[in-house]
């Protein structure tokens, strides 16, 4: 039998027990032996859960869970910085394999969990970390094994994907379809982390820890949410054939990695691009299988749950093997990748200007772009209204980065060009098969 001790009874912690409990037989008959929840340990013991535990299960006294010999294993549920990490710290040190599901704990200390781990010989499990019921880390750590990654391209924030669905579905402006995400409950009332991209972002950490093993400065990585995304701008992207998603990118090539989570186009027939509502999908490409996509739910109780249940089996399996570190965190630590600047990144790109209609503003436009070596491939341009602004879309060919910031900031200057120039990048790459 193996005791597990859970600590944060709310969304994920709830549905962890109910998988332990409800399918305690169920993991039995698969294991051949027993995964006994032992303790739970939370901040409000008497909060209604929708549960049935016995009352001495529940403690408000974390200590009481760490101190126990008899728990193998402590799940972690609480999320945050603090004092998540200080009770990962103290399980590691009391000599217990940990299961968490806090991605903004492992991308931002990850590197001083591990390392205690490592020196403890526990293991630490994280699969409900990144995309919640698909299994991804697993995927990336065993399925993938005999693969080097190409690329790695997710929808793995199912509230920002919630809210670009209901803008290009009914034609919503940002703000209405996120109150209705809050309303629903797929977004927070404090919906930073997730519509400024930075959830995505934890998440790519750990995959690209995970897929190049090396340890991700958090700092590295370009983030870009989707706050700013108008209707208009995914109205011009559907006559263009493409859809506006969330995309969290990690694309090796030579002995450079990219990092960087935008709002991207990716035309509309691909798989990825078909991803809706709430749900996660993954995209992975490896040199031996070429594409593979992991699609399913990113968040809620159960799904989570299972991926933290699925952790727990896997070190319960390997206690009872005496096997533990069977499968290490990284095969290997890569000291000569670099993390590739942003402005070095190339791409298509589409470009909203708001210019006055007027002649002789297309050829200045485009004139500035080809000094910066960005060539276009296709314009549109909606609406006659002489002397006032409209919106000019200019899709353009592979591009550096550097060279579009700086080609905008001196469209923008123009006298003719009325507002901001709007730009979002575009995945079109011929080799892809999302
Ligand atoms: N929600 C999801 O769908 C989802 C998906 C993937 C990953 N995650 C990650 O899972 C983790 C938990 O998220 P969640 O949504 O389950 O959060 P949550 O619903 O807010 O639950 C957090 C729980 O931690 C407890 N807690 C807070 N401070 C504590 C302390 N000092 N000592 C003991 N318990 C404490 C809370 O106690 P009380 O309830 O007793 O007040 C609550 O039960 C986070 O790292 C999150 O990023 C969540």
């Amino acid at each position: 039998m193996i005791n597990v001790g859970i600590i944060g009874f709310g969304t994920v912690g709830s549905g962890t027990v109910k998988i332990l409990l409800e399918n305690k037989d169920l993991l039995k008959e698969r294991l051949g032996f027993e995964i006994n929840l032992k303790k739970i340990a939370t901040r409000s013991v008497n909060k209604e859960r929708g549960i049935k535990v016995s009352d001495d299960m529940v403690t408000s006294d974390v200590s009481v869970l760490l101190d126990d010999p008899d728990i193998h294993i402590v799940a972690e549920l609480v999320g945050g910085i603090t004092p998540a990490k200080d009770f990962i710290l103290q399980a590691i040190s009391k000599g217990k394999h940990v299961v968490t599901a806090n991605k903004a704990l492992l991308a931002t200390e990850g590197k001083e969990i591990f390392k205690a781990a490592q020196k403890a010989g526990v293991e630490i499990g994280f699969e409900a970390s990144v995309a919640g019921g698909i299994p991804i880390i697993k995927v990336i750590r065993e399925g993938l094994i005999a693969n080097r990654i190409h690329a790695v391209y997710g929808i793995i924030n199912g509230t920002s994907n919630y809210i670009l669905t209901k803008m290009t579905e009914e034609n919503v402006e940002f703000s209405d379809a996120l109150k209705e995400a809050q309303k629903l409950g797929f977004a927070e009332a404090d919906p930073t982390m997730d519509i400024e991209g930075i959830d995505s972002a934890h998440k790519l950490a750990i995959l690209a820890f995970l897929s190049y093993g090396i340890s991700i400065p958090f700092e590295d990585i370009s983030v870009e949410g989707i706050s700013q995304i108008e209707t208009q701008d995914i109205e011009f992207a559907s006559e263009l054939g493409y859809k506006v998603k969330l995309l969290a990118i990690a694309k090796a090539s030579n002995s450079e990695i990219e990092l960087r989570v935008h709002p991207t186009m990716l035309p509309r027939d691909y798989l990825i691009a078909k991803v809706e509502g709430a749900f996660n999908a993954i995209y992975v490409e490896g040199d031996a299988t070429g594409s593979t996509l992991y699609y399913g739910r990113g968040a809620g109780d159960l799904p989570t749950g299972s991926a933290v249940v699925s952790d727990i089996v896997s070190i319960a399996r390997n206690i009872v093997k005496n096997a533990t570190g069977r499968i290490p965190l990284i095969t290997a630590t890569k000291s000569d990748i670099r993390i590739k600047n942003i402005d070095d990144v190339v791409s298509m790109y589409y470009f909203r200007f708001s210019a006055l209609d007027k002649p002789g503003v297309l050829s200045k436009i485009s004139g500035i772009l080809g000094n910066y070596n960005i060539s276009i491939a296709s314009v549109i341009q909606k609406g006659r209204r002489i002397g006032e602004a409209v919106p000019l879309v200019v899709l353009s060919h592979q591009a550096k980065e550097r060279d579009v910031r700086q080609a905008i900031k001196e469209i923008d200057l123009l006298p003719v060009v009325m507002d901001k120039t709007v730009f979002i990048r575009v995945e079109d790459r011929e080799d892809w098969q999302g």
